[in-house]
């Protein structure tokens, strides 16, 4: 079902809305990706639990402002927040995949009450270095004059695991196709946002719902063994790392992922 939401300033959001039952999970995308990355899981959770997937403001079809300033993972967590609202939502499960799961962490420091469990996939809790901050600016340049496509080709390689690049040739054209339709004020915005994010370490010990932590064997950009080391401050965080998949772990393993979010919302209701 498509879903439409003004936001505070005036942007029209947009959001794929599917599945029932009484549990609610929000699943956030990564960059620079849309919406349409969670529809494996859009298409075979539907009988367990409604599911909110948002596109962040400025990518896929969510307008957002065009001067890249005006992005923050507050905004994006906020723009979250009135999406529940919006739906009477007082509480959800979080799904978040890299930039995704920076957002859910930023959710969580703004509204802690209002999560009922935690999925993190391929993500971690530190801010930029001063490097990565550099390789934003510049990314956002390359974007400024060559668009979407710009960095499409260098980023492919990176996210997707070597068994994908090899033996998945559909995905390898899906992601590709993601990366070059986003608009590239989202995506300036997006980079602008990222780098700007403040350390989540500190959230980590408190959290206080139940989590489950994934990470694909092959991820390069978030590994399996620092992910394993910041995962372990989280009191009981459930961890599983995914053969065979990289960045884009729930698009390289559908099935695996989708079996993992259906047992730990089993579990959450148990
Ligand atoms: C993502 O997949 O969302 C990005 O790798 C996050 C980042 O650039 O830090």
């Amino acid at each position: 079902m498509d879903l439409f939401l003004h936001a505070r300033d005036g942007c029209r959001l947009y959001a794929r809305g599917e599945g029932e039952g009484d549990q609610r999970a929000i699943f956030i995308h990564g960059f620079p990706f849309d919406q349409s990355m969670w529809l494996p899981q859009l298409a075979s959770l539907g009988d367990t639990v409604m599911m909110l997937a948002p596109d962040l403001r400025g990518l896929g079809r969510s307008e957002g402002p065009e001067d890249s300033s005006k992005y923050s993972l507050e905004a994006y967590a906020r723009d979250l927040a009135d999406w529940m609202d919006e739906r009477r939502w007082e509480g959800a499960v979080f799904v978040g995949l890299s930039m995704g799961g920076y957002i859910a962490f930023e959710f969580l420091r703004l509204f802690p009450a209002r999560l009922t469990g935690l999925i993190l996939m391929d993500t971690h809790p530190y801010p930029d270095s001063e490097e990565t901050r550099e390789g934003r600016r510049h990314a956002q340049l390359i974007v400024k004059t060559g668009g979407a496509e710009s960095i499409a080709d260098s980023l492919i390689e990176k996210v997707l695991g070597s068994y994908t690049l090899a033996f998945r040739p559909e995905v390898v054209t899906q992601v590709r196709a993601m990366m070059i339709s986003a608009p590239p004020a989202g995506l300036i915005g997006a980079l602008e946002a990222m780098a700007n994010r403040q350390s989540s370490k500190p959230l980590l010990g408190d959290i206080a719902v139940p989590t489950l932590v994934v990470v694909g064997e092959e991820d390069m950009i978030t590994p399996p063994d620092q992910t394993m080391a910041w995962a372990a401050a989280i009191p009981e965080a459930q961890t599983v790392i995914v053969p065979k998949a990289g960045h884009v772990v729930n698009l390289e393993a559908p099935e695996e992922i989708s079996r993992l979010i259906r047992d730990f919302l089993e579990r959450l209701s148990a």
